[in-house]
């Protein structure tokens, strides 16, 4: 066996994708598995960007391009956040990369040096403690808590920036994954005015823009200066199903924009021109048709935390965006002596022989999660009611949890 970095052995992938490994697993030898466990679309990616991406492939526009991105593109994503947010940023705002995750690492190497502190607000996406500790950072998380909605407390931020040495970066996710959480106005404007004129940045992750249930997106870039100490990631993945293309954008002052843009050459020369003219189309013409998908995915939210909520011990409100819910499962872990990412498993492998349903336990982002669920609506309504449906009897068979507790003792609560 070849002799690893520290960093390979410190960081920890996205389980999600584990998790899908295991579901497919199980359903090539026979099980049937309602997936509800990874954050992708259920649908097919939007019709011009399917069409522009064929286009370009046929006109062999498929060889390298600018590392920063083709100018069509810097364009189009500059004109998408003046049109859907109000933003006043132009071309040479816009770095573009494949997808949204890339930029946690290029923010990371811009700003992150060994021993800086980052605020991460918890439950986290998972890979943002992997790229902070890829640069050896010091990681601060402050919880994100249920009864705030799971919205960030600017409290919070006052307080990194009192105690720590060397506060240096803020990670920041509204829309939240995997929580549903949103930051309202009143909390990025408050965070805003205590990072503003700071020797401090922000990563601003934005994956979820299109996905917000009540109002408007709203962004830390929109209060004056934040664009200087930002750098907020979108992507094409959510809004416009596109997550295999490997397509999304960041948006900063000129001067990070070149810095990210040198990090990009050096480690991908550039983004595939296929994907990035793909992008242009859908920002272009694809509005109606990432607008009524949207309503869909709103719709399946509505249906899946309603029918969560109904189960007897599951408390599940309304994410205020995204297409997660996060149902509180903690009176059921605690009556089956069970963690939470241990019900999810069982709900996949051990609750029954012929069907399983796929989720993640809230485990998966930082202990903070336990507790908790996090199921996507990335299937049809149907789908999503069978599973609701599934549910109350998978957590009633106290036999089958205690022979997969006997199978797994490492899912055991008190064992913790
Ligand atoms: C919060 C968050 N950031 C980043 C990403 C990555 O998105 P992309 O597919 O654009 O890289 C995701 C995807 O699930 C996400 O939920």
């Amino acid at each position: 066996m070849p002799r690893f970095s520290r960093l390979v052995h410190a960081i920890e992938p996205e389980i999600a994708f584990e998790v899908l490994a295991r579901a497919r697993e199980l359903a090539a030898a026979g099980k049937e598995v309602i997936e509800l466990e990874i954050g992708d679309s259920p649908f097919p990616s939007t019709a011009a960007a399917k069409k522009a991406g064929a286009a370009a492939i046929r006109r062999n526009d498929t060889r390298y391009c600018p590392s920063l991105g083709i100018p069509e593109l810097r364009r189009a994503a500059a004109d998408y956040l003046s049109d859907a947010h109000g933003l006043d940023v132009r071309a040479d705002h816009i770095i573009v990369g494949p997808g949204a995750k890339t930029f946690e690492q290029l923010f990371c190497e811009a700003f992150v040096d060994a021993g800086d502190s980052v605020l991460v607000f918890s439950p986290h996406f998972p890979t943002y403690t992997a790229n902070i500790l890829r640069r050896g950072g010091r990681i601060w998380f402050a919880p994100l808590r249920e009864e705030r909605q799971f919205r960030p407390d600017p409290a919070d931020v006052e307080r990194f920036f009192r105690v720590e040495q060397r506060p240096r970066a803020i990670f920041l996710n509204s829309p939240h994954n995997p929580t549903g959480g949103v930051a309202t106005a009143e909390d990025l404007c408050l965070i805003a005015d205590l990072v503003c004129g700071r020797d401090a940045m922000i990563f601003s992750d934005e994956p979820y823009d299109q996905m917000v249930w009540n109002g408007p997106h709203r962004s830390i870039l929109e209060h004056p200066g934040m664009l200087e100490q930002t750098v907020a990631a979108y992507t094409l993945s959510k809004s416009y199903s596109m997550s295999g293309w490997r397509i999304g954008f960041a948006v900063a002052d000129p001067e990070v924009v070149a810095a990210l843009g040198k990090l990009t050459n050096t480690a991908l020369s550039c983004v595939s021109p296929i994907a990035q003219w793909a992008a242009v189309a859908a920002l272009q013409e694809d509005h109606e048709e990432r607008d009524k998908t949207m309503l869909k995915f709103r719709r399946k939210v509505v249906l899946l935390s309603q029918g969560l909520d109904a189960i007897d011990d599951v408390s599940c409100s309304m994410p205020g965006g995204t297409f997660y819910v996060f149902p509180n499962v903690k009176r059921i872990c605690e009556r089956l002596d069970i963690t939470s990412h241990g019900l999810a498993m069982y709900l996949l492998e051990g609750a029954d022989d012929k069907l399983g349903v796929a989720c993640l336990g809230g485990e998966c982002f930082g202990p903070a999660g336990a507790g908790f669920l996090r199921f996507s609506c990335a299937q049809d309504d149907k789908q999503i009611k069978r599973a609701v449906d599934f549910l109350p009897g998978a957590f009633a068979n106290t036999a089958r949890v205690e022979q997969f507790l006997a199978d797994h003792p490492r899912f055991r609560l008190s064992n913790r």
